[in-house]
């Protein structure tokens, strides 16, 4: 049995997704690929970092990312830190020889995102974006009809991803509301899971129609560096700061084949939690996912006779993809942890039977390049070119 050796750095939110990952990986996907060793853990934050290595199961910890990097035994590096963190790691860990699996969004600015990904193609390593909503059995299932043709050429589309953890003024100014740390807010953080899906199911986007808001222009400085997404409120006689990126976003797009769309992404909607959805209408159906109901996937054939057509759902399960490795009967529920667990078995087999991952830092990159298209038409307000690669 081959063996991979992770080094994680960043010890908050996703460090617990990936680590629950890498754990379950060999149990689902049995044999492994290889099974990934959770070696060391890295936070700036020395309590962290120590609480990290005992609560996710790493042999050691640091408060320095550099000493991961220049650890011989690692093979894998995981940069689970903020947004502004991820080029210098990410660059030193391709240079070090060792593969990469990064959080989205890739960079901070595309022209980050192209020097990164500029690093990993000259070094040659793996490196893979953690966009893992597209993961999603169903969405994997809507990708698999769509490329049998099944309903039809695309015509046009609709996603959104709508959230209300900071919609309450009190929730902290922590890194996702600094534009310096995070490049942008709602855009960035939730926007492009969508923007990947849809590009991943749709194709490439050619040009992009925006507006972004700050609805909440103020709020609480935070102290520590983690991200409690809403889960701290701030005293009333805590001092503020400015915010200075979107907490809601809207734009069209033009693809290039032709299909057009519209994408929104805000976390000031109230009673939505993690509300994401796309629709998909084609010249022989229609498609429709909802997150929220995510072992689900609604289809509608025009080919259906009359008195029968309309939406039908089916109950991703064993037939589909990665079902055999799952759960044995449809409806036992997949969640956010087996998006993770798949996420980390394609990396880790794009590492052994050494093939391409997918989402790659350079689909990190063009997402980067729609997500500066779409700020830049926020400002202009006119359509923007998505830049060519
Ligand atoms: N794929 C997803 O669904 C998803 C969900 C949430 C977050 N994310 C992404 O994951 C990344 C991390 O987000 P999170 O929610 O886990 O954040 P978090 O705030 O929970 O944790 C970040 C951790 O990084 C540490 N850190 C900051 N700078 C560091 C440095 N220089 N060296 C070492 N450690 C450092 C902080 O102390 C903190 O413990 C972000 O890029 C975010 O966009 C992805």
């Amino acid at each position: 049995m081959k063996y991979l050796n992770v080094g994680l750095i960043g010890a908050g939110f996703m460090a617990k997704a990936h680590s629950i990952a890498y754990a379950g990986m060999p149990m689902f996907f049995w044999p492994a690929p290889a099974i990934p060793v959770k070696k060391m853990i890295a936070d700036i934050n020395e309590d962290a970092a120590r609480e990290g290595a005992a609560k996710f199961s790493f042999e050691s910890y640091t408060t320095n990312w550099k000493d991961i990097i220049e650890n011989p035994d690692i093979d894998i590096v995981d940069i689970c830190t903020p947004n502004n963190n991820h080029k210098e790691i990410a660059i030193a860990a391709a240079k070090a020889g060792k593969h990469i699996l990064c959080e989205k969004p890739l960079a901070i600015t595309a022209e980050e995102a192209r020097e990164m990904y500029e690093a990993v193609r000259s070094s040659g390593v793996k490196a893979m974006v953690a966009y893992n909503y597209r993961r999603t059995p169903a969405v994997q299932l809507a990708k698999k009809y769509i490329e049998e043709g099944a309903i039809g050429d695309i015509l046009d589309f609709r996603g959104t991803y709508l959230q209300d953890w900071s919609a309450d003024p009190a929730s902290p100014l922590s890194w996702r509301f600094q534009k310096k740390l995070c490049g942008s807010g709602a855009l960035g953080d939730i926007g492009t899971h969508v923007v990947d899906m849809l590009r991943y199911l749709v194709g490439d986007f050619l040009q992009v129609n925006a507006r972004t808001a700050t609805y909440i222009q103020k709020r609480p400085i935070q102290s520590g560096l983690s991200d409690s997404l809403g889960n701290a409120k701030a005293d009333l006689d805590t001092p503020t700061a400015p915010v200075d990126v979107d907490d809601q976003c809207c734009f069209m797009v033009q693809c290039a084949s032709g299909a057009f769309g519209t994408i929104e992404a805000t976390r000031n909607a109230w009673g939505r939690n993690n509300y994401i959805t796309f629709e998909i209408h084609g010249s022989k159906g229609s498609i429709y996912f909802n997150y929220e109901r995510r072992d689900e996937l609604q289809v509608c054939f025009s080919g259906d006779p009359g008195d029968r057509r309309g939406y039908r759902t089916i109950y991703t399960g064993p037939p589909h993809p990665y079902g055999e490795n799952l759960w044995p009967i449809p409806a036992l529920g997949i969640g956010y942890t087996e998006t993770k667990i798949i996420e980390c078995y394609d990396f880790i087999r794009s590492i052994t039977e050494d093939t391409q991952p997918s989402p790659s830092f350079y689909d990190g990159y063009a997402i980067e390049l729609i997500s500066d298209a779409v700020l830049r038409s926020a400002a202009s307000r006119k359509w923007e070119d998505v830049q060519k690669m």
